[in-house]
């Protein structure tokens, strides 16, 4: 079975009967829509991914609206890099700000990844995304200058003309910033820019990382790993 598969599995040994589930987005995350299919549990999901929403629909299971929902049993997610400190970034999807307000709504939220994206400390090498209010473009960027930030770059669409616009129609900002120079305090930094909507860097709310390798699955909380 690939180490997906196997992340899926064992993630699917945390949710119980009765639970509300959030779910982000991602192949390992439709594994475990399809794990938990199969298992018959019955569950409620949320989840702030289009593609996910879709394969649950289509699977069988019940998904209902975050905003109908005042709080989260367990959320699973996939992200692009994850460190030994349990901070992460979620810099693909471009749903980061509805993935980190599933993130926090939830008892748990556990990120499932392959070895891979398990690192020492974060690299940088992905950017840390910022959702941006339109109307505040400039102003963010400017005020980014002084920011440890190599370049931003707003995220432009491949499939029409133009910048991708957020399902909260916002702009996202690609911020590459300077990994020699980054701290702890940059997400604070960046989500206090009066403008910015939320950022892709996740540096304290993730409470688990289930690691999948060809020798098994680690389970790696902020004590260490178990
Ligand atoms: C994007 C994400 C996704 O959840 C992540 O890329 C999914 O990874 P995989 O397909 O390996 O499960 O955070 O920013």
């Amino acid at each position: 079975m690939d180490v997906k598969k196997q992340c899926a599995e064992e993630a699917l040994t945390y949710i119980e009967n009765g639970m509300t589930v959030g779910l982000g987005g991602g192949s390992t995350i439709k594994h475990l829509v399809t794990f938990l299919k199969d298992s018959g549990r019955s569950v409620k999901v949320v989840t702030p991914s289009w593609e996910t929403k879709q394969h649950c629909v289509s699977e069988g299971l019940q998904v209902l609206p975050l905003s109908d929902v005042p709080s989260i049993d367990i959320a699973f997610d996939g992200c692009d890099q994850v460190d030994q400190q349990l901070h992460a970034l979620k810099s693909g999807g471009g749903i980061h700000t509805e993935e980190k307000l599933v993130a926090y709504m939830a008892d748990e939220y556990v990120l499932l990844v392959d070895e891979s994206k398990f690192v020492p400390a974060l690299t940088f090498e992905h950017p840390v995304v910022v959702e941006v209010l339109p109307q505040a473009l400039p102003y963010v960027r400017r005020k980014l200058e002084s920011f440890p930030v190599l370049q931003a770059n707003i995220r432009m669409s491949e499939d029409k003309d133009g910048a991708v616009i957020t399902e909260n129609g916002n702009l996202l900002l690609d911020v590459y910033v300077d990994p020699d120079k980054a701290d702890s305090g940059l997400e604070g930094r960046l989500k206090g820019l009066t403008g910015v909507i939320d950022t892709s860097l996740f540096t304290s709310v993730v409470t688990k990382a289930l690691v999948a390798g060809p020798s098994g699955i680690r389970e790696i909380t902020i004590k260490g790993e178990n």
